[in-house]
């Protein structure tokens, strides 16, 4: 049986004048961000009204564009960082105050890194025991907070999940152990941290306040309970978007009820990537080429921006809308293909079946020619921020930031060609 996938985005026709825009001004291909998405979804977080306080951590990691990251920080966001670069990157690239750092990591930092993040004021989160310990060590006396594996994991694919015991991330039960490293050292645990996937299921989440509060009741000491990210952003019709509102109004509710048994009033943190940038980035390609394998074969469109520009398609199989920007003509005929890059892999495929890297499926799109653009939706996200590796000598592609009154910022340049070799050494006899 033919499956062949539907598009669910229209981009809008101000922005396929954009994209005109772009295409002509800087080439192709590029990324493109527009202000004013990045602004409303931040929004939809800010409307939360936690009784105690909501701090929104944006997590870098989605996306680490300095310019995005100044741009979340004038909004009033805080920051979540995954590593130690990041946090250097947030205060020595983008100058973010380290108070406003949370570092929730799978490294153990070694001791001069911790005395930087403290000397720093970075908030950190001890991801496993060994964390804990090493932190302990260096810092005694002092707050921590602790990621907890509460044995619930869910995300929008099989790779992104991050609790259960098939999850390395967080400390799974252990409670005795973590309890003798908090006495050993005389640490205080004053942040509970819960982060069960990205593009969890909010019925899921849902559970995980309960449980992440249950951990904060046999700790006297914790002020916040920070839920983590991971909230879903659908792009295809089959894929459907937490709805923040109502998501956040349970974390609120599990609060207060808390506050009616205990009398604790705790602050809640939300570390949203996904939910802020994906669906306010574009990757924008040119068709290149068209190949076809015959009357009982399948049509392909070749762009010039395939994994080398956004690895979630070939690592985890994820499907993004795909729209046809005809250059000049105007067309109305549906025709089905598969779209590919340029990478020498035959797995650089842009139209794979959900979850299946690399499984070729056909996508019902406008009929396409060489030359037309073909813009890739909810590329804010996991798109950039991934691409960091250089194969077939491909470079880094420039980053373009719509603002709302229309002018075009390039926040990321392209690559020069010299920098892929840039750091190689050639040994003398070569
Ligand atoms: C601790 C933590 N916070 C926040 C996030 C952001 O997730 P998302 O981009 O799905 O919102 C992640 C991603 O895995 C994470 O591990």
């Amino acid at each position: 049986m033919k499956n062949v996938q539907k598009n669910i985005e229209i981009v809008s026709q101000d922005k396929v004048i954009a994209f005109k825009r772009i295409s002509k001004k800087f080439g192709t291909p590029l990324y493109v961000y527009f202000e004013k998405d990045l602004k409303d979804s931040f929004k939809n977080f800010q409307k939360i009204r936690a009784p105690y306080g909501l701090i929104v951590r944006y997590a870098i990691k989605a996306n680490s564009n300095g310019a995005i990251l100044r741009f979340y920080n004038k909004l009033g966001a805080h920051f979540d960082a995954s590593t130690f670069n990041e946090c250097v990157r947030l205060i020595e690239g983008a100058g973010i105050s380290g108070n406003k750092i949370r570092l929730t990591s799978q490294e153990v930092q070694s001791e001069e890194n911790l005395h930087y993040l403290t000397k720093k004021s970075v908030l950190y989160t001890a991801c496993s025991l060994l964390q804990l310990e090493t932190y302990g060590k260096a810092l005694p006396n002092t707050e921590v907070g602790i990621r907890f594996n509460i044995g619930i994991g869910s995300a929008l694919f099989p790779t992104s999940s991050t609790g259960g015991k098939n999850s390395s991330f967080g400390i799974f039960e252990q409670r005795d152990k973590i309890n003798a490293l908090l006495n050993k050292y005389n640490l205080t645990l004053t942040t509970v941290h819960v982060h069960i996937g990205s593009g969890s299921d909010s019925e899921k989440q849902k559970i995980a306040v309960h449980e992440g509060l249950k951990i904060v009741n046999d700790y006297p000491h914790v002020v916040a309970l920070s839920m983590g990210g991971g909230y879903k952003v659908g792009g295809m019709s089959s894929e459907h978007s937490t709805n923040i509102k109502e998501v956040g109004q349970v974390m609120v509710d599990a609060i207060k009820d808390f506050n009616k048994t205990t009398g604790r009033k705790i602050l809640l943190e939300m570390e949203p990537g996904t939910a802020l940038v994906a669906k306010a980035g574009y990757i924008l390609t040119e068709i290149i080429d068209k190949v076809t394998t015959g009357s009982s074969g399948k049509e392909f469109l070749k762009v010039n921006g395939g994994m080398n520009m956004n690895a979630r398609v070939p690592m985890h199989g994820a499907q993004h809308p795909l729209i046809v920007i005809p250059r000049k003509r105007k067309n109305s005929q549906i025709k089905e293909y598969v779209v590919c890059g340029i990478c020498c892999e035959s797995g650089d495929i842009l139209t794979v079946e959900l979850w299946k890297p690399g499984v070729v499926e056909q996508r019902s799109m406008v009929e396409a020619c060489v030359g037309d653009l073909m813009v890739i939706g909810r590329a804010g996200a996991y798109c950039a921020s991934m691409s960091g590796g250089n194969y077939n000598s491909q470079q880094l592609h420039p980053e373009i930031l719509v603002r709302e009154n229309g002018k075009l910022d390039v926040i990321r340049e392209r690559q020069p060609l010299s920098d892929i070799w840039k750091y190689e050494k050639i040994p003398r006899d070569l």
